[in-house]
Order: C-alpha cells, then sequence, then structure tokens
C-alpha cells in the first residue's frame, strides 16, 4: 500500500459536525438523507426510473439498466431522447424562455446575457451551420475555445444534431490539441481568433492550424471572430463562425438519439502518456447530473449559479453547461481570472450579479486566503446560499475560512467528489446534512462506494485504501474511446466486479469519506488534473533530454507542484539557462499547466525491471521519505 496514506492523519481530527441552520433545512430537498438513501439502495432502478421520470424523452425505455454485457453497462435502452430538448426546447413556450440562461462577463468588465430563447435560437443557427458542413449523427467536432457563451453555443450545437463533442481545454498546446483529434478523428474543430486571459491576448488560431496541420480527418475549421487581428483562413477549409450561421434559420430540428449514443469525449490523462477518450452519452449522462444538481445544489427557480471551473473539463460539461441548463436557472460564465486585477474580483463579480450559488476549487480558495480576509470583507455577499467545492480534497483550514468568512456560517458547503469519468457527482453532501470540515461526507443516493485494501477486502473506519463504486450509475462512462481493452484495464480489473476510481480514501466512524488523492502518478496542479507521462513525454521531445521523471511535491496553494528528474543526453551539460528553454519548451508542446516548477539534473532514475520510472521512488527521496516497497526496482 503506498505510504503517502499516512498523510490522513490530521484529517482524522476533524470532528467537529456543523449541522444545517433552520433555513437550510426548510429548504431542502432531501430532508431525510439516509431514508432516501435506503430507498435507492433497496431499488437503484426504480430510483433512477423515477429520476428519468422529471425529464423529456421521445420515446420510453424498455430496461433501466441492462447489465448482460457488464462492465459495459447500459442505461435506459430503447429509449429515445437528446439532452438539448431537456436543456432547451422543453423551456420554449414557458415561461422560462425569457429568463436569462447565461450571464457572460470578462475581465474587462464586458458583459453579455442570454434569454433561454436567444440560447436555443443561436444553437439552433450554429447546428444548422454545422450540418451545412456535412456534420453528422456520430461525427466528432473538436472544441478549441475559452469560457464564452459561445463554447456552450458550440456543444449544445453539436448534442441537437446528435454529433459528439469534444472540448480541449484552451490552455493545452497545439501539439495536445493534435493528440486529442487525431485519436477521434475529429471532423471539424471549433474555435476563435483570439483569447484574452488575464488582460492577455492568446492567438488561438494559430495554435488550431499548427494542431490540424496534415490531419488526415480535419476537413473544417470555424472561426468565432473576437478580435480585430486578421487571422489567415484557409480557402475551402476555414469558415469565421458569422458568416457560416449568418443566413441560417432561427430553427432546427432537435434529433431524436437512442439513449446511448454518444454525447461527448472528454480526454483524461492518465499514467501512460497518451490521454483516455472518455466517452458520455445522452440518456443516463442527463438523468444523473439532473437529480445530482437539483438535490445537491437545492436549486430554487431564480437561481444565479457561478461555476468557476472551465468548460473545458468535466465540471463545465456538467454543472456549468447542461444541468443548469436542465434546470432552467442562469448560469454565470466568467471569462477571467477571479483574483484579477485584484484579488477580490471573485467578490465583485459575486456581488454584482447577487450570486446564489458559487461553485469553486480549493486552489482557488487557498489563493485567496493567502490575500487576506480584507478582500471578501469589502463587499456585500449576502446574496450566497450554498458553496460548492470540487477537483481535489479540501484542507480543513480552507474549508473552515470559506465557511466561515464568506459562508458567514450560514452556508452549507458541498463537498463534492467524482471525475470525468463518473460524469456526475458521486460522493456529496447534500445540505441538510450535518457537514465535516473536509470531508465529502457520504455517496450521493443511488451510489455505493467502498474503500478496499489490495486484496480487495473493505478496510475498517480510519483505515486508508482504494476508493471503489459498487455498483452503476447513469452517469457513468461508457468506454474508452476506440480502446475497450483500456476501459476494462483501468477500471475493472484490479477489483473484478467494482470500478476503480484511483483514489485514496478513508471512511470514519460515522461512514464519512474523506479522499486522499489519486493512487497513481497522476498530478493535481492547481486543480488540474496531468499525468506525470504527459509532462514528461513533452520534456523528452526536447533534443538536449534523454529521459525524465515528474512527480508531484505538495505546495501550499497549487495543491501540487510538478517536479521534473532530467537525464540529459550525452555532450549537453545541465545549466540555468538549459533549465529555462526546457520550461519554454513544456510551455509549448503540453501547455502551461504543465511547466514544472523545478528541473534537476540526474545521472540515473529509478526503474522497475520492465524500465518503467518508479515516480513513487522518486517522490519518497526527494521528501525523505521511506520508499515504501521497492522489490520492482530494478537496482
Ligand atoms: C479527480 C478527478 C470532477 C471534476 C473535476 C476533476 C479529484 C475531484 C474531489 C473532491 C477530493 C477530488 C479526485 C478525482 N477530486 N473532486 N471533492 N475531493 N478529490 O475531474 O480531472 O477527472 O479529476 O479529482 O482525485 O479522482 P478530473
Amino acid at each position: 500500500m503506498d505510504k503517502n496514506l499516512g498523510r490522513t492523519e490530521v484529517l482524522l481530527n476533524e470532528k467537529k459536525l456543523y449541522k444545517p441552520s433552520a433555513k437550510t433545512l426548510k429548504h431542502a430537498r432531501v430532508k431525510q438523507y439516509k431514508a432516501v438513501a435506503v430507498k435507492a439502495a433497496k431499488d437503484p432502478e426504480g430510483y433512477w426510473a423515477k429520476a428519468a421520470e422529471e425529464l423529456g424523452w421521445f420515446k420510453r425505455w424498455n430496461t433501466v439498466l441492462d447489465a448482460s454485457q457488464a462492465p459495459f453497462f447500459k442505461w435506459f435502452t430503447g429509449a429515445e431522447c437528446n439532452i438539448v430538448h431537456n436543456a432547451l426546447d422543453r423551456h420554449m413556450g414557458t415561461p422560462v424562455e425569457k429568463k436569462t440562461a447565461i450571464i457572460w462577463e470578462n475581465d474587462a468588465g464586458d458583459r453579455r446575457k442570454l434569454s433561454y430563447a436567444e440560447l436555443n435560437r443561436e444553437v439552433c443557427r450554429m447546428a444548422n451551420g454545422l450540418k451545412n458542413l456535412k456534420v453528422r449523427k456520430g461525427d466528432r467536432v473538436a472544441i478549441y475555445m475559452q469560457n464564452t457563451p459561445e463554447i456552450a453555443i458550440a456543444m449544445l450545437a453539436c448534442a441537437k444534431i446528435g454529433a459528439v463533442h469534444s472540448v480541449v481545454y484552451a490552455g493545452y498546446s497545439a501539439r495536445a490539441l493534435r493528440e486529442r483529434i487525431d485519436d477521434q478523428a475529429a471532423k471539424v474543430l471549433i474555435t476563435s481568433d483570439v483569447g484574452f486571459r488575464g488582460g492577455k491576448v492568446i492567438d488561438m488560431k494559430k495554435v488550431c492550424d499548427e494542431a490540424v496541420q496534415g490531419s488526415p480527418s480535419i476537413q473544417h475549421m470555424v472561426i468565432h471572430r473576437r478580435g480585430n487581428m486578421p487571422v489567415s483562413m484557409k480557402m475551402n477549409r476555414d469558415t469565421y463562425w458569422d458568416a457560416l450561421v449568418e443566413s441560417q434559420p432561427d430553427r432546427c430540428e432537435t434529433v431524436p438519439v437512442e439513449a446511448e449514443h454518444p454525447l461527448f469525449i472528454l480526454y483524461t490523462s492518465g499514467t501512460t502518456a497518451k490521454p483516455k477518450g472518455i466517452v458520455h452519452v445522452h440518456g443516463g449522462y442527463m438523468v444523473g447530473i439532473n437529480r445530482t444538481f437539483e438535490w445537491i445544489f437545492d436549486i430554487r427557480p431564480d437561481d444565479i449559479y457561478w461555476c468557476t471551473a472551465d468548460p473545458g473539463w468535466v465540471t463545465g460539461h456538467s454543472y456549468i453547461v447542461y444541468a443548469p441548463l436542465m434546470a432552467g436557472i442562469t448560469t454565470l460564465m466568467f471569462e477571467g481570472v477571479p483574483i484579477y486585477p485584484q484579488p477580490d474580483k471573485i467578490w465583485k463579480v459575486v456581488k454584482k450579479h447577487k450570486v446564489n450559488i458559487l461553485y469553486t476549487a480549493p486552489t482557488l480558495i487557498r489563493t485567496l486566503i493567502k490575500f487576506g480576509d480584507k478582500w471578501p470583507k469589502k463587499h456585500d455577499l449576502s446574496s450566497l446560499r450554498l458553496l460548492g467545492s470540487v477537483g481535489e480534497p479540501i484542507n480543513p483550514e480552507a474549508w473552515r475560512w470559506y465557511y466561515n468568512v464568506i459562508g458567514k456560517k450560514r452556508c452549507p458547503i458541498v463537498d463534492t467528489w467524482w471525475q470525468t469519468e463518473t460524469g456526475m457527482i458521486m460522493i456529496t453532501p447534500v445540505p441538510a446534512m450535518p457537514l465535516k470540515a473536509g470531508s465529502a461526507t457520504l455517496p450521493f443516493p443511488g451510489v455505493q462506494a467502498a474503500v478496499l485494501d489490495d486484496n480487495g477486502s473493505e478496510v475498517p473506519p480510519g483505515k486508508g485504501g482504494y476508493l471503489v463504486i459498487k455498483n452503476p450509475w447513469p452517469a457513468m462512462l461508457r468506454t474508452v474511446f476506440r480502446n475497450e481493452k483500456r476501459y476494462l484495464s483501468t477500471y475493472w480489473e484490479k477489483f473484478p466486479g467494482y470500478y476503480e476510481t484511483g483514489d485514496l480514501a478513508h471512511i470514519d466512524k460515522d461512514g464519512y469519506f474523506w479522499i486522499q488523492g489519486r493512487s497513481d502518478d497522476v498530478l493535481s496542479i492547481a486543480g488540474h488534473r496531468i499525468g506525470s507521462a504527459e509532462i514528461e513525454s513533452g520534456l523528452v521531445s526536447h533534443p538536449a533530454v534523454s529521459e525524465a521523471g515528474v512527480i508531484g511535491k505538495p505546495h501550499p496553494i497549487k495543491g501540487e507542484t510538478a517536479k521534473a528528474f532530467v537525464i540529459l543526453k550525452q555532450g549537453y551539460t545541465g545549466s540555468e539557462q538549459l533549465v529555462e528553454q526546457l520550461k519554454l519548451h513544456l510551455r509549448k508542446e503540453v501547455g502551461p499547466v504543465a511547466v514544472t516548477d523545478e528541473i534537476e539534473f540526474v545521472d540515473k532514475l529509478p526503474k522497475t525491471r520492465s524500465g518503467k520510472i518508479m515516480r513513487r521512488v522518486l517522490k519518497a527521496w526527494e521528501l525523505g521519505q521511506d520508499a515504501g516497497d521497492t522489490s520492482a526496482l530494478a537496482d
């Protein structure tokens, strides 16, 4: 067992219970968690069928769960639906039509509001535009855009016609984008001419040109015009978004698809260099995210909801775009840095838009703490009713600050544990539950989770182990795109019958879950999940580098930072200049999130007999810890 399980000691001391207020209890959608969870556990299919009935379907299902090909589970088989029917169509002709669907704001204070009717019109026009580019049901469309309403419009337009969208986070390099485009054989790439972040202008089109150069699959690129800079347009391939939709009709039929029809592919980093294309489908996904969103955030019709994630991650897919729109509330998209130009930008936005629900990440909370209480104290934050956290474990200190200083002891904090693969939140409080600072509390009703040791036995309370999910859930990933073998080996092999999350956790005596991070070599830098191997292969692509091993080191703000151990090729010597060169190279090859804070030149790396770098050993050396079982070490 991994030695870093010891890290939980501090968390174990958190015993204080934070009880919900009478007001929270009164409004809670789930007042009796236990009763609901017990009932759902007894009849999960009945429970999920009931959740499904709250949504619109073109044709009802025959079977709720088909486990005959397990672990290739199928949900709501025989049904026809489309998530966009629920996110948009269903609201047309109702009072929701006039409500604000999206509020968008950027660093400079520019602002846009789109009503549901306006959003629907834009989605229809884009969907018609994509049809004009011969995008058909099942075709993959890559999206490389920043946090603007257009990224949501692009996603919804694809889904509406049954095309499969694959958003690639706009902080990735051309190489990373290319790898993802190639893997899924995307037909169209949607991007923008330029992007803006923290006062900087980013040349998006240039990155895309580099990424699609010589691509066998890309037929068209659609460019959303944001800047006034002229960009080079390739004849017959490139088209401006505005030109594409200009003469398109305002209406477009939503295409009914089978419940199991793929909705999107989203890539996550694994321990090997090649990212995994996680596949999600229309039917089960919409049921799972709708139910979790409404119950966990206690959604009310007039809520202004702000999730600070980027739409390029799964959080953005599920809980910025799809679930809030299905709920018919207002979702805020902020294209900017929450601490720019000053550390109270985030609070200014909360106050200005009277945000009721704020869903953010521990890394940001830790950054905000660093700047001091004076920044939030300058602003009226009384609109806030509920706070959320996601992406990595929230340390108790950060939790308490969030609770006391931001929520003024009034707002419950929902610390939501889930993954790109799970599609929906899995372990989380509902607001009526007593909370503990730093714990994601209990599995959502309908979800069964456990912590196992290496032999697959459940560990006793207070002991760390592997976090697994014991039963299928509707929003689960269906496979790894065109790689069933990898789906099986990554998630279902280690503990037969159980979904392996790859995380470590322990359960306390009250049954509360405490997540301890990844059991493999994935780094979590400022909330971004990055495979060591991806950074390593980025380094190795530099002419001076022969081999590299990358580990995560604890960091008070970012959660982790990357440190690289690099073996140089003969004829090269380590120098500070080379360190800078390598960092530049990483920025370009893998993207800014992957730049290592430290680079150390070494002669040798610890390896297994089969030649795999043992990062665990590197990490132990670096942190002065016991390396644990080193029997696999070559020498
Ligand atoms: C990994 C999944 C799911 C949205 C964002 C990340 C870590 C996520 C929590 C939490 C502790 C968390 C886990 C998980 N994680 N939420 N509330 N407490 N850890 O999606 O990139 O697929 O990463 O993020 O390690 O496995 P992702």
